[in-house]
C-alpha cells in the first residue's frame, strides 16, 4: 500500500474533490508558458516549485509589475522586461523536472519575517482523524520559504498569530478541523495514508491556504514546542500502528 505520496500534483488533485477543502487550495497547475502567463496576469505573484521537492529547494517566487517581471530564488532576484525572457530563464532552471505554478499567498509576518503554520493530523489508534499539533515557522530575513533547512525558525502558532488576531483559539480550532477534513479526503484516494502535515499560509484576512500536504511529516519539529505532551502524543499515535 502507498504510505507516502511525493507528487504535490497528485495530492492536490485528490483533496480538491472535497468542496470544503477545495476552498482553501490556491489555484495550482503544471508549469507551462501559458499557465504561468495567465496566472501572473491574474494574481501578479505566484510560486513555482518542483512537483516532487522538499526542504524548500527549487522554490521560486515570480512576480509581474508595471516594469516587467522578476523571480526570486533564495535571496537572489532576477529582473526581465519581457515574459519570453523570464520564461526562458525559468525553463533552464526547471529543465527535466515537472514543476507547478501556484497562486502566491502574501504570508503574514512576524518581526518582519514571513511565516506559515504546520498542522499535524493523524489517524488515532481508534482510526479517527485527529489534529495532534500545530506549530509555526518563520522564514529567515528576506527569504521566500520558511523551511528549517533554509534558515527558518520555529515558534508556537500562538506567538505568531497573536499580533494579527484577537481570537487565536478560534483560528487554531478551524485549522484543526481543516486538517481532519483534508486527512479524510486524502485517504479516499490513498487508503494507506495515516498522517499528514499541512503547510498552511494565512493571508491578511486570516484565511488559511493549504500550500502543500506532506504525507511523511517530520514529528521532531514538535520537540520545539514548550508543551512536551504534544510531541509525546504524536509519537504515541505513530507507534500505535
Ligand atoms: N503559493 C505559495 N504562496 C506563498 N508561499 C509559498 C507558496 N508555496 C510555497 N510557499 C513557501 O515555500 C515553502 C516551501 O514550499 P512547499 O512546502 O510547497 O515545498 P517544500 O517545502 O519544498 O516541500 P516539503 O514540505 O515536502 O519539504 C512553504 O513552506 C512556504 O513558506
Ligand atoms: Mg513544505
Amino acid at each position: 500500500m502507498v504510505r507516502r505520496i511525493s507528487s504535490k500534483w497528485a495530492k492536490t488533485n485528490a483533496i480538491r474533490r472535497n468542496r470544503e477543502v477545495a476552498r482553501h487550495l490556491p489555484e495550482t497547475s503544471k508549469l507551462t508558458a501559458d499557465h504561468l502567463k495567465r496566472m501572473l496576469d491574474r494574481y501578479k505573484m505566484v510560486y513555482v516549485k518542483p512537483d516532487r521537492g522538499s526542504y524548500g529547494n527549487g522554490v521560486m517566487r515570480v512576480e509581474k509589475s508595471g516594469a516587467g517581471y522578476r523571480y526570486q530564488a533564495g535571496r537572489k532576484i532576477v529582473k526581465f522586461r519581457r515574459f519570453e525572457a523570464l520564461f526562458g530563464a525559468l525553463r533552464r532552471l526547471t529543465r527535466g523536472k515537472t514543476y507547478l505554478v501556484q497562486k502566491g499567498i502574501h504570508l503574514l509576518r512576524y518581526r518582519g519575517n514571513r511565516f506559515d503554520l504546520r498542522v499535524m493530523t493523524q489517524l488515532s489508534p481508534k482510526k479517527r482523524w485527529e489534529t495532534t499539533g500545530i506549530i509555526g515557522r518563520a522564514a529567515a530575513k528576506g527569504k521566500i520559504v520558511t523551511n528549517y533547512h533554509n534558515g527558518g525558525k520555529v515558534y508556537t502558532a500562538e506567538t505568531l498569530l497573536k499580533p494579527h488576531t484577537t481570537n487565536v483559539h478560534a483560528q487554531l480550532k478551524s485549522l484543526a478541523r481543516l486538517g481532519v477534513q483534508t486527512g479524510r479526503s486524502l485517504r479516499k484516494s490513498f487508503p494507506g495514508i495515516s498522517e499528514i502535515g499541512l503547510d498552511i499560509a494565512m493571508d491578511k484576512s486570516l484565511k488559511p491556504w493549504i500550500l502543500e500536504v506532506n504525507t511523511k511529516p517530520d514529528p521532531y519539529i514538535f520537540l520545539k514546542h514548550p508543551n512536551r505532551a504534544i510531541f509525546n502524543k504524536i509519537r504515541r499515535y505513530q507507534t500505535a500502528r
